[in-house]
């Protein structure tokens, strides 16, 4: 079965097609980071508009990098949430509307089904069950799954994403937006210690997270010191220290409660060298195994839409014609199959 997955959520126009025998044929993808860059955050309107302009030329380009025609799909996959309305209605009434002229079923996919799943498209896929970290711009949850769909969240953000965290404490430090990967550049130049950001929420028991003080914390310290670059650069590094330390801590207080040898890491963050790093040392000293997908299937793509999209329609699940988009769609209403 082929199955050709669109990905307008956010910021990033992705198309893919999967092959369930010969794996993924095209993964393309436009990233709206310019368009985007000068108001410091994604601007929806902009957002949709783009989606608008990119998606059918991207579907051409899928088809043309994988050499099949339209005809050759067997199922279309679509994000239908969670995200931006108006840009998820993009590529659900394209996706919809292409399945209904082809007479092919189509599926409406959870976008952090997808991230969760991500790992599933590499050499070395993970089996469940497992407690899964899904760190992306919008969402920060650990999560214990035991079969497709059937997950149930362990602890989750109060507040801010981590990869909100990063973006916000990296337009501290003057970097341009997403944030995340120029902090993580500029940590590495950092002087380690010479700054101690708190680990917040983690001398009290629970899984749930809280990375807004972080950001003030950050924003005091650059306050405090002289504005230097080798400063920004040692705040950047106290900065990333700390959100990693917070999430290892976490994810071994959550291995210990589920009892499983296996940690699924995904959502944009997982592209955090440190974190990845970090990560499988602790998974080597507990005798388990971290897993994660290259960089380019971390952040936003049409791979992991596609992927999720196939592992439903292989168990029968088909649309209703209509067409739904969630701009809030909780992992836990999800059916499990
Ligand atoms: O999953 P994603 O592409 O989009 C959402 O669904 O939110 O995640 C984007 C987030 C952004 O906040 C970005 O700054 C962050 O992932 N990110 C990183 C890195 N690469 C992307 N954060 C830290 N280190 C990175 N290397
Ligand atoms: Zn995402």
């Amino acid at each position: 079965m082929r199955v050709l997955g669109i990905e307008t959520s956010c910021d990033d126009t992705g198309v893919a097609i999967y092959d369930s025998t010969v794996g993924l044929l095209a993964n393309q993808l436009y990233s709206q980071i310019t368009l985007h860059a000068n108001y410091g955050g994604v601007v929806p309107e902009l957002a949709s508009r783009s989606h608008m302009q990119q998606t059918v030329p991207l579907i051409e380009a899928a088809l043309q990098e994988s050499k099949l025609k339209l005809q050759d799909i067997n199922a279309i996959a679509y994000t239908a949430g969670p995200g931006l309305v108006g840009s998820l209605l993009v590529g659900s009434c394209i996706g919809r509307s292409l399945a209904v002229s082809l007479s092919i079923p189509s599926i409406a996919v959870n976008h952090i089904e997808g991230h969760l799943l991500s790992p599933m498209l590499e050499d070395d896929p993970p089996s469940f069950p497992f407690v899964a970290l899904i760190v992306s711009g919008g969402h920060t949850q650990l999560i214990s799954a035991t079969g497709i769909g059937a997950y149930t969240v362990m602890g989750e953000s109060l507040d801010d994403a981590v990869g909100e965290a990063f973006d916000k404490t990296a337009k501290l430090l003057g970097l341009n937006y997403p944030g995340g990967p120029s902090l993580s550049r500029l940590a590495e130049k950092g002087l380690k210690k010479r700054f101690i950001f708190p680990r917040p929420m983690t001398n009290r028991p629970g899984l749930d997270f809280s990375f807004s003080g972080l950001k003030t914390f950050a924003a005091k310290t650059i306050y405090n010191n002289q504005n230097t670059p080798q400063t920004r650069a040692d705040i950047a590094c106290a900065f990333e220290d700390a959100v990693v330390d917070t999430l290892v801590i976490k994810c071994r207080r959550a291995l210990d409660y589920s009892g499983f040898k296996s940690l699924v890491l995904v959502g944009g963050v997982s592209a955090n060298c440190l974190l990845r790093n970090r990560l499988r040392e602790l998974m080597t000293q507990r005798s388990g195994k971290v897993f994660y997908a290259r960089p380019a299937l971390c952040t936003d793509n049409g791979a992991m839409i596609a992927y999720t999209g196939m592992i439903r329609l292989q168990k029968h699940w088909n649309d209703p014609l209509n067409i739904t988009v969630r701009s809030r769609w909780p992992l836990s209403e999800l059916s499990a199959l």
